[in-house]
């Protein structure tokens, strides 16, 4: 069973993106691909982007969604085996997936790290609680250690920006006043990774990401050093992972400022924090794609579920 959890899950990159273009132009163009069939996506966190931009995506190839905040409206889950469940949880993974997967054919998961135990996190109990235990492919929606949804929309929204055939794509890590999930950072770099880009990752001291995400890549810890050149710059905050889910740093240096960004493109996920994360001028200025990155969400959500209904029928 095929299942869209990784950056890895897309065979074909080149090919994703010449489908996503195609998407783009005509939105309608799947429309009858999912007919008949149903989506379910559970949210156990928070979503503005990704919760409209898969339910749009679904209508749009012709399926039928429903959507549960699992998290403040499910039961309370169980993962460990063999356990006696006389504390707090109500409900154990083996039956929860198992009967959701008897009322769609597709279930999307949006489950964060805890980031109280990095090992817990990257073991993906969640997801991989739901891939193991629904019997239906799972579409990863923002999980504990990756986003691949918007991964993909990101590198969407390279392919259509670039101005030359190698384009320098700059990740640099910006301050934050709460711990966040390595999620989308990991999922960036892994996309990067697989794209013909000159690219650079630059943060300070202590935010080295996982180093099977970074494959030999060597960040810059000099921010300046590392734009020099860039036409593309995401910015994003993560959590330290060696000092697991701490906040070592929170200069405000490290804050894209349009000075910083010269005129090169700046990105990011979304949503973000104005003059902490980014300055209004970036923001709000002519450089910025963070409204046509987060509408390639829809596109990037399309594939993904396209993906799963051709390749699973
Ligand atoms: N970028 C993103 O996933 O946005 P949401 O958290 O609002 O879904």
């Amino acid at each position: 069973m095929n299942h869209y959890n990784h950056t890895d899950d897309i065979p074909d990159l080149p090919a994703w993106l010449e489908r996503g273009r195609q998407l783009a132009a005509n939105p309608r163009l799947l429309q009858d691909l999912g007919r008949g069939k149903t989506l379910c996506l559970l949210f156990f966190n928070s979503s503005l982007r990704t919760r409209l931009s898969t339910q749009k995506a679904a209508m749009l190839l012709g399926l039928e969604v429903m959507v549960m905040n699992f998290g403040s409206e499910g039961w309370n889950l169980e993962f460990a085996d063999g356990t006696r469940m006389d504390g707090g949880t109500a409900e154990h993974i083996k039956e929860a997936a198992a009967v959701v997967g008897q009322y769609a054919d597709l279930v999307g998961i949006r489950a964060f790290a805890g980031l109280k135990d990095r090992e817990a996190d990257y073991a993906e109990q969640v997801l991989n609680g739901f891939v193991r235990y629904a019997g239906v492919p799972i579409l990863n929606m923002e999980s504990a250690t990756g986003h691949p949804l918007q991964a993909l929309a990101d590198a969407l929204t390279i392919d259509t920006y670039r101005r030359t055939a190698r384009p320098k794509v700059v990740l640099s890590w910006a301050p934050h006043p709460r711990a966040l999930p390595q999620a989308v950072a990991n999922s960036f770099v892994q996309m990067m990774r697989r794209m013909d880009v000159d690219f650079t990752v630059t943060h300070p001291p202590g935010y080295d990401l996982a180093p099977g995400v970074m494959g030999g890549l060597q960040p810059v810890y000099d921010q300046k050093e590392a734009l020099q050149g860039a036409d593309f710059v995401y910015v994003k905050n993560w959590s330290s992972y060696t000092d697991y889910g701490t906040i070592l740093n929170q200069d405000p240096a490290w804050m894209m400022t349009a000075d910083k960004l010269g005129d090169a493109y700046f990105m990011h996920c979304l949503p973000v924090r104005r003059n902490v994360v980014v300055a209004d001028a970036v923001l709000d200025g002519p450089r910025s794609l963070v409204i046509p990155l987060a509408a390639n969400r829809t596109v990037s959500a399309q594939l993904a579920l396209a993906h799963l209904l051709e390749t699973n029928s």
